[in-house]
This record gives C-alpha cells, structure tokens and sequence, in this order.
C-alpha cells in the first residue's frame, strides 16, 4: 500500500514553499473563502499552511477495554493542511481513536504526538487549549442556549479574562466579549448558521445543528479540527454541502480530520484516507488507491477473511 509522502504526490494545490505569500488570496478568492470572514474568525492564526510537516502522530497506538483491544497498535500522521480521513466498517475502532486523541481515553499503550509533545491522558480541555478540537458523533449542544451562545462558549475557552474580571467588568472583559459575539457571528456565518444566532440550539434542524457543532469546535482556533460523522443522518444533498463546507475550513487553513463510515463520501473530499478494520490498521493513502485496495475492499463487503489479501 502506498502512502502519500507530501513531495511526492501532493494531492491539493496549496502553497508550500516557505518564501509564499503569507495569505494567499488568490487561492482564498477561488475557494469562495472571505478574507473578512476569514480574519474574524481567527484574528491570529496564519492562515496560508504549508502541507507537509507532520502535526498530529499516533504512534503503535493501543486501547484496550477489558479483554476487548478496541485499537491495535495503530499508527498514523496527519501531516498539516491536509484532510485525512478516517474510515472502517461500524466498530472498527474510528470513535475511540478520537477519543485517545481528545483525551477522553488514555491509550493502554502508544504515543499520540500534537507538533512532537505528548498530549496522550492530558486532560481534554487541555488538548482543546493545544489546539486539537472535535465534534461528537451524537451532537453535544447545549440545548436550552442560543447558536450563538453555543458558540461563544466556545470561544471562552481562549479567553484571558479570568472570572473575577468578567464579573467587575474590567474594560479588556467588555473588549473581549464585544470581540467575542463578532468572531462569533463570523463563525456562525461561515457554516451558515447566521440567520438561526438568536434560536435556542435545541429548536434548530438537525442540520443546522451538526453546522453549529463545527462552527463551536472553530471557535477554540484548533490547529486540527476532528469530525466525527458529521454527515450522519443527512440526505445526499446534504452531504454534499457539508463535503463542501469541509473543504472550505480546510481552504481556510485548517487542517482536518473526518471519520466517516460511507467510503464514497470521503473519496470526493479527502487527501489521504487511513482505513480500521477491527482496530488495526490495514490501509493508508491516497483515495484512489484506497478504492482499489483489496482488503479495504473485502473490509466493506464483509467478505471473508480468507478472501482478503
Ligand atoms: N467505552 C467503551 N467500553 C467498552 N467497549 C467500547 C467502548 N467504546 C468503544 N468500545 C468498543 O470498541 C470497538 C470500537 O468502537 P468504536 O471506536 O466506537 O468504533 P467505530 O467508531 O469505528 O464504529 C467496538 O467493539 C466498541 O463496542
Ligand atoms: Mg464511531
């Protein structure tokens, strides 16, 4: 199976060299990305990536429940700038690797890297903070509040306002929270949520809130944004347009990680795709060789065993 090394068979076209402009907006203009948007959303984040380097490693990863080995030995990279997808048949092990990776979960044994330190059994607000953000596979809203609200909290996960301050109201707090329903609105505008800021979360469209969940994981400025079958439940339209959101947060220099379980969908929207099967990895690369790749082919057909290169 081959593996995509970056200069080899870079899949996207993204500026990589290190004399490139910082913001690159051609390429922002030609993806429909709003530079306004774009600088709201995340004032100091550098915006153009270099696809390559190596920022989240998984190393020999194991997670055991009990006597069942949920993930064996998987090892993996997400290089930055690029979508890496994450798929296998139901149970394959896709869900608890997030979860070592965002901490819910301590690996039994392995590494998880974030730009080389160790980030596997920190704490998961910790992980947020060094900037690896998720959505849930079952949407984590708070309910009884607005979209916006949603987000907001999100964004407060960055904030050096500490309580006492919010509470005198000290003028970097007012700042800050002026800034922050701004960088909010952006967000929610950006996953086309806007018009819904003042709806409590639970009256939105499932849609609409799968949409939210993302624009709250933007909202901690992660260097990766994990999503965790963020087209489950959607009709093929829908799916579409969410594909195209994904590539536009990516456009917008993000890089991203997509567990989905429909094989078709994430050939369209990925680079590479790292493929489960029964916790072990048993493929990694590019869409088009993963689409011939035999025992990702029998992985889904649910072919037997002997059957399988
Ligand atoms: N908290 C847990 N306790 C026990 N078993 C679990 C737990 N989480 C996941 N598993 C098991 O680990 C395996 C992988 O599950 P999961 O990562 O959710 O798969 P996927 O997301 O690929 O469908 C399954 O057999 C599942 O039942
Ligand atoms: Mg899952």
């Amino acid at each position: 199976m081959s593996t995509t090394e970056p200069e080899m068979a870079p899949e996207n076209e993204r500026g990589r060299s290190s004399d490139a402009p910082e913001i690159d907006e051609a390429m922002m203009a030609e993806q429909g990305i709003d530079m306004e948007v774009a600088e709201a959303v995340a004032p100091d984040r550098e915006i153009a990536v270099e696809v390559g380097d190596k920022l989240v490693e998984v190393q020999n990863l194991t997670i055991k429940f009990g006597g069942l080995v949920a993930l064996d030995n998987v090892s993996f990279d997400i290089k930055r700038g690029e979508i890496l997808g994450l798929i296998g048949p139901n149970g394959a092990g896709k869900t608890t690797c997030f979860n070592a990776m965002t901490g819910v979960y301590k690996p039994t044994s392995g590494k998880i890297l974030l730009e080389g330190t160790s980030i596997g059994g920190q704490k998961q607000h910790k992980i947020t903070r060094m900037g690896l953000a998720r959505t849930f596979q079952n949407i984590r809203l708070f309910g009884e509040m607005t979209a916006l609200e949603n987000v907001v909290v999100g964004l407060d996960a960055r904030h050096r306002t500490s309580v006492g301050g919010a509470l005198l109201r000290l003028p970097r707090h007012i700042r800050e929270e002026k800034s922050a329903i701004e960088r909010g609105m952006a967000l929610l505008e950006f996953v086309g949520v806007a018009d819904h800021a003042a709806t409590l979360s639970r009256h939105l469209s499932y849609g609409h809130q799968r949409r939210l969940e993302i624009a709250r994981a933007l909202a901690t400025d992660p260097k990766v944004l994990c999503l965790d079958e963020p087209a489950a439940g959607f009709n093929p339209a829908e799916k579409e347009d969410l594909m195209a959101l994904i590539r536009t947060i990516r456009g917008d220099g993000y890089t991203v990680l997509l567990i989905e379980h429909d094989m078709k969908l994430v050939m369209g929207v990925t680079d590479r795709i790292v493929v489960l099967e029964f916790g072990k990895k048993i493929a990694d690369g590019i869409p088009s060789a993963i689409r011939e790749d035999p025992r990702v082919v029998a992985a889904y057909l649910g072919e037997p065993e002997d059957d399988v290169a």
